[in-house]
């Protein structure tokens, strides 16, 4: 390539050459038999010299290569004697190694919407397996646990107990807030997400939602307009100057006073952790192995994720529509992985990339798990929340839902909250894995979710399956055994 580019350059270069010879030219009449052999004497010689200079580079370039990775061979066997997929960057600090990305993550393939492919989980039995969508990747596998293993996990739980899924009162907000003393302007401005100057329904129950954790409807919103007098031109709209004669907390107190019942939050459950390391109950072990199988992951990526979160729902609770997983940022850290992250990051999430939900009992009334966008042709944010319709409502508009999964005893159902990055990992969110669930009309719900925690950042989880593994060959070293479910212990987070 670089050979002929070169050669084409020095045709066009001995033209001027020739050019400035001109006038020495002899008569037109003999010009043929001269030119060529003019012609043919500069030719081999420019061609003979760019010839040279081409093999001068080319064996440059030869010993810059072998120096440069006898350097990189040098620094390996330097800074990572004991490990064969550490490869430090010569630019990095040898305490942050570069891991080669060499594990390739698995994704069930969903083919189609009710293909159904068979799975081997347990010696001697073979389950079915259903595509339910392909936006979100979800499949239900019916008869996942057994009649016996759904006994256990309920009664441990039990014995354990339950608290409360959501506080009445989220703490922290208001201090931030105080901290941060936002004028009503910089307010206003925050809350404004399509910035058209006003605040739609939207607008206040989104932020009151993630801010409070309170599921206002549009109709309590009316009404708290109506009772602050907030909507003077009654509109349903907020302008700049309707909202700056609310004072600071006018919502937040509105709602104090008025009360809010459980039935008002965005979740109303009760919910206990499991761990499943070694040591814990063999019911609790074998769910583990079936979800290894199932998913088809590194075993190690198992274990070293959240316990088992066992919920009951009582007659009348639910959990509105929510991502089990946050989005992925750059100044995002994981949760999971927080311990081996160097830097300490603003924001911290669940990296939950599988949720695998069990049904622990069959439900009377009520209680499906409910998909409101799975598989629609595009998904518009703005649209979940219509003025009177809002799809992530899992009290009213669960009929809405493109999906719902009744509970039943014993079905596993599986998804991803993340979406492939092409190359085996983690990549973006899958905004179509928004689910809920709804009201329980008739008796009890109790699920249990398996949520597998990766970090999208593949030097991050690698750092901190490192680390983990260095702990483990300490303690193991001191007689004692490391129950990863331990380390674990105090990263889950309710989202
Ligand atoms: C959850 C959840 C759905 C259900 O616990 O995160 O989404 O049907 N549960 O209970
Ligand atoms: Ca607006
Ligand atoms: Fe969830």
């Amino acid at each position: 390539m670089s050979d002929n580019q070169e050669t084409s350059d020095a045709e066009e270069d001995i033209t001027p050459a020739g050019s400035a010879t001109l006038p020495l030219r002899p008569p037109c009449d003999r010009l043929p038999c001269h030119k060529s052999s003019v012609c043919s004497r500069s030719y081999f010689v420019v061609v003979m010299v760019f010839f040279h200079v081409y093999i001068i580079n080319v064996i440059l370039l030869l010993f810059y290569v072998h120096y440069n990775s006898g350097q990189e061979d040098a620094n390996r066997s330097r800074d990572a004697p004991s490990s064969n997929h550490q490869r430090p960057e010569s630019r990095r600090p040898p305490s942050k190694p570069e891991f080669l990305r060499d594990v390739s993550l698995t994704r069930v393939e969903g083919i189609r919407v009710g293909h159904v492919q068979k799975v081997s989980l347990v010696p001697g039995k073979v389950h079915e397996m259903r595509t339910l969508s392909m936006k979100p990747l979800l499949f239900e596998i019916p008869g996942f646990l057994s009649e016996d293993e759904c006994r256990v996990v309920m009664q441990l739980a039990q014995l354990k107990g339950l608290i409360e899924s959501q506080l009445m009162v989220q703490d922290g907000q208001e201090e931030l807030a105080k901290e941060l003393n936002l004028s009503p302007e910089e307010i206003f401005n925050l809350l404004d997400i399509n910035q058209d100057g006003q605040l739609q329904l939207h607008e206040i129950l989104t932020h009151s939602r993630v801010r409070d954790g309170i599921w206002l409807t549009p109709e309590n919103l009316r009404e708290i307009y109506a009772g602050l007098k907030a909507d003077k031109d009654g509109n349903g709209l907020l302008s700049l100057e309707e909202f700056r004669l609310l004072s600071n907390d006018a919502f937040q107190r509105f709602l104090l006073q008025r009360g809010v019942k459980r039935s008002q939050l965005v979740r109303n459950s009760r919910h206990t952790w499991l761990y499943q390391g070694k040591g814990a109950h063999q019911a609790l072990q074998d769910i583990k192995t079936k979800v290894t199988r199932l998913t088809r992951l590194p075993p190690a990526l198992v274990d070293l994720s959240e316990p088992l979160q066992v919920v009951r729902y009582e007659e009348g609770g639910h959990y509105h529509a929510h991502h089990d997983s946050g989005p992925v940022y750059p100044e995002t850290a994981c949760t999971h992985t927080r311990l081996a992250a160097n830097t300490s990051t603003p924001f911290e999430t669940s990296c939950r990339y599988i949720t695998v939900l069990f049904y622990l009992n069959s439900v009377e009334g009520g209680g499906e798990t409910a998909f409101p966008v799975a598989d629609n042709r595009t998904y518009d944010e703005v649209s979940l929340i219509q003025n009177d319709v809002d799809l992530l409502d899992t009290r009213r508009n669960c009929d809405k839902s493109n999906l719902r999964v009744k509970p039943t005893k014993g079905t596993a159902v599986f998804w991803y909250n993340y979406l492939s990055d092409g190359r085996g990992w983690v990549g973006e969110q899958d905004e179509y894995a928004l689910h809920g669930g709804c009201v329980v009309t008739h008796g009890t719900k109790w699920v249990a979710n398996k949520w597998i925690n990766i970090d999208p950042d593949y030097q991050r989880q690698a750092r901190y399956q490192q680390l983990v593994s260095q702990q483990s060959e300490d303690e193991d070293d001191e007689g004692l055994t490391l129950n990863p479910d331990i380390q674990s212990s105090n990263i889950h987070q309710d989202l």
